[in-house]
C-alpha cells in the first residue's frame, strides 16, 4: 500500500553559542588553515548548560508546527532521532511529549547517528501507511558536544549541536494543497563496519559501574579516512539509486543537501553524482557536522532562505555511524 506523505511544516534550532576556528586554536594543537582546508568548518554551535536535546528538540518542533499552522494537540505520534537523548530512560521522544503538554502519544527515539533524521522520516512514512490520519512529529537532535574529547584535535573541530524537526502527515482532505511531498526514500546499513566510527562508553558492552571513571571511550572515536571513504562511495551510490528507481536523471533534481559533515565529502560526493555546485546548499561552515540533525536543519534552512522554490525537486543523502546512509526525494 502507498499512501502519500507531505511534509507540512519544516523548523530548526541552533544553540546560540558559537565555537570558532580561533577558540579550538586556544584549546588543541589546531588552526584555522588546517580546519578551512580539510573540513570547509568554520565555526558551530555549542549547547550551553541547560540546553539538551530535548530543549533544542522542543524548540525545532514549535517551529515547525508554527510553520505548519498546527498545534501540538494534533500530533499523533513523536519520533526523535538521536545518539544523545538527556537520558537512557525515559527517551527524549517522551521527555519532548511532556514537555509539548501531551499524554498518550506514541513516542520513540531511533538510534541511526548521522543518518537519523531520514530512518526516522522512513519510520513516519511507515505509520502514515497504517494510519492516514497520523499527524507525525519528526525530529532529530544531535548534542555530540556532550560526547567530545575537547582535547582531540582530530575530533573536536569536525561537531557542533542542532535539532531539526519536520511534520509529517497522510494527503488527508484537511491537508493544504501544494505542501512539499516525499517521493521516496532509501536506507542502507552495514554493521561489520561499525568500528570505524563508535562511542562505546556507557553502552551494556562497556558499562560504567558507580565511582568508576569515564574513559576516552565515553566519546567519538573514528577513522577519519576511512570513514571518508565510504561516506563519499556510499552517499553518491544511494542517491543514484533513489534517482534511478524513481526514474529520475540527476538533471530533475534543482536542490541537493547532502549530510553536512566536511565540505570536501560534499564536493567528492557532488561530483560522483555530476551535480553543479549551484545546485548543491551547504551549512557545514556554520554549523559544522550537527549528526542526526544535519540534512534537516539543512531543509529548513535552504527553505527558509527561498535556496528552495515551490516545484522543486531535492534529493537529500546521508552517512553516519554504523554504518548507516540513506537517500530521499522531496518535491517541494
Ligand atoms: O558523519 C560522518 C562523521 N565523520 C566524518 O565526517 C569524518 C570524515 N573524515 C574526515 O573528514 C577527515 O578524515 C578528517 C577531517 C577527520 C581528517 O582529514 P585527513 O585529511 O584525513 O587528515 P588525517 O587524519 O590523515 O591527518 C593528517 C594530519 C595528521 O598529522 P601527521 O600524522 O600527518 O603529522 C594529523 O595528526 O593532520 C593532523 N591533524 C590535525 N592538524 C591540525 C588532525 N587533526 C588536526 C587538526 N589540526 N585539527
Amino acid at each position: 500500500m502507498t499512501t502519500s506523505c507531505l511534509i507540512r511544516g519544516l523548523g530548526h534550532c541552533l544553540p546560540e553559542t558559537r565555537l570558532t576556528n580561533a577558540d579550538l586554536e586556544r584549546m588543541v594543537d589546531t588552526n584555522d588553515e588546517w580546519i578551512t582546508s580539510r573540513t570547509g568548518i568554520k565555526e558551530r554551535r555549542i549547547a550551553a548548560k541547560g540546553e539538551t536535546c530535548v530543549s533544542l528538540s522542543h524548540q525545532a518542533a514549535l517551529n515547525a508546527l508554527k510553520d505548519a499552522g498546527m498545534k501540538p494537540e494534533e500530533l499523533t505520534h513523536i519520533l526523535v532521532a538521536t545518539f544523545s537523548a538527556d537520558a537512557i530512560i525515559p527517551s527524549a521522544a517522551c521527555m519532548l511529549e511532556d514537555r509539548l503538554g501531551l499524554t498518550g502519544r506514541a513516542a520513540m527515539d531511533i538510534s541511526a547517528a548521522c543518518s537519523g533524521f531520514l530512518y526516522a522520516l522512513e519510520t513516519a512514512r511507515a505509520i502514515v501507511a497504517l494510519h492516514p490520519e497520523a499527524k507525525v512529529l519528526v525530529t532529530a537532535t544531535d548534542i555530540v558536544s556532550s560526547r567530545i574529547d575537547y582535547t582531540d584535535r582530530g575530533i573536536c573541530v569536525l561537531f557542533g549541536d542542532g535539532a531539526g524537526a519536520a511534520i509529517v502527515t497522510g494527503d488527508t482532505p484537511d491537508a493544504p494543497r501544494g505542501c512539499p511531498r516525499v517521493l521516496d526514500v532509501l536506507l542502507a546499513s552495514d554493521g561489520s563496519l561499525g568500528g570505524l566510527l563508535t562511542i562505546k562508553g556507557g553502552g551494556s558492552g562497556t558499562p560504567y559501574k558507580p565511582g568508576g571513571t569515564v574513559g576516552r571511550d565515553f566519546c567519538v572515536e573514528m577513522n577519519g579516512r576511512e570513514v571518508f571513504k565510504y561516506a563519499v562511495r556510499a552517499m553518491a551510490s544511494i542517491c543514484k539509486e533513489v534517482l534511478a528507481k524513481n526514474g529520475l536523471t540527476k538533471e530533475a533534481v534543482d536542490v541537493f543537501i547532502p549530510h553536512q559533515a566536511n565540505l570536501r565529502i560534499i564536493d567528492a560526493v557532488g561530483s560522483r553524482m555530476e551535480m553543479p555546485a549551484e545546485k548543491v546548499f551547504t551549512n557545514v561552515q556554520k554549523y559544522g557536522n550537527t549528526s542526526a540533525a544535519s540534512v534537516i536543519i539543512a531543509l529548513s534552512e535552504a527553505r527558509a532562505e527561498a535556496f528552495i522554490k515551490d516545484g522543486d525537486l531535492v534529493l537529500l543523502g546521508t552517512f553516519g555511524g554504523g554504518f548507516t546512509w540513506g537517500s530521499a526525494l522531496v518535491r517541494f
